[in-house]
């Protein structure tokens, strides 16, 4: 069976250096104690900020052998001046190799469009990022799979077969992200039932085969007490963890579970 993907996306957190250096020397000290296997495919997407550090921390502890780095955006303009933004070619000499791309909180918080979205997500491609693609509905309120499909048109729009099946595919329901007041986690079922939606529109519309089929992630609220339960649905090949991620503590339960 192929190895879970775990996402650890920690937004903008923690707020110094000191901190994360902490976060990462537990996680050192986790996989010290671990097997030389790799049991899962571990992607950490710490802030712009402390990408460098990271990734140096990640280079030199037992990381090294069984963890990535990814960004949690990147720019749309490859070459060409943008304030305030970090390009793919930056990313790249950190070694980073996962890109998020439409997070929510970018398309909700920050106004990120649709056609920005899509434009960041060719961006990603083209520079051989990996891309994890937030997919997710704002509210459930019975539009949900006309929304989610209107979605996934807009995203994917010019992007061929051979690129959607390089992206990993993040369900993540804005109303179940932890940090959303009255935020609970989706069910496994019904979660893995928006997957078949998803597939159908990727399906119908970009012509996808099964054997063209990205990998599925779940996202929102995901916790130690629910991650396997996640996992166990065929649809998920692994999680985002936003929240959890940089709790040390719980974030290593999860790793432990996810085997
Ligand atoms: P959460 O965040 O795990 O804190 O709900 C997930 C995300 O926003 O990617």
């Amino acid at each position: 069976m192929s190895k879970k993907f775990i996402i650890a996306n920690w937004k903008n957190k923690p707020e110094t250096l000191a901190q994360a250096e902490t976060l990462m020397s537990a996680l050192d000290e986790y996989f010290q104690g671990q097997s030389e296997t790799k049991q899962h495919s571990l992607v950490i997407c710490p802030p712009f900020l402390f990408l460098e550090d990271v990734a140096r921390l990640i280079q030199q502890s037992h990381l090294a052998h069984n963890a990535e780095l990814g960004a949690q955006d990147v720019a749309l303009e490859i070459q060409g001046a943008a304030t305030g933004e970090t390009t793919g070619v930056m990313l790249q000499k950190v070694d980073v190799r996962y890109v998020i791309i439409g997070h929510s909180e970018r398309r909700w918080k920050l106004g990120e469009s649709e056609e920005t979205v899509n434009l960041k997500l060719k961006a990603a491609l083209i520079q051989d990022f990996v891309p994890v693609v937030c997919i997710g509905e704002k509210l459930r309120d019975g539009s949900e799979r006309e929304f989610l499909s209107e979605q996934i048109k807009k995203t994917f729009v010019g992007v061929s077969k051979d690129h959607i099946r390089r992206c990993l595919v993040a369900y993540e329901p804005v109303w179940a992200i932890s940090t959303n007041l009255d935020a609970k986690p989706d069910t496994p079922e019904s979660a893995a039932q928006s997957v078949k939606i998803i597939r159908g529109v990727l399906q119908e519309e970009f012509q996808l085969s099964d054997a063209d089929m990205p990998l599925f992630l779940y996202g929102g609220s995901v916790k130690a007490h629910n991650v396997k339960s996640f996992l166990e649905q065929p649809e998920f090949s692994g999680v985002l963890v936003g929240g959890a991620s940089v709790d040390a503590e719980e974030f290593i339960k999860i790793l432990s579970l996810v085997v």
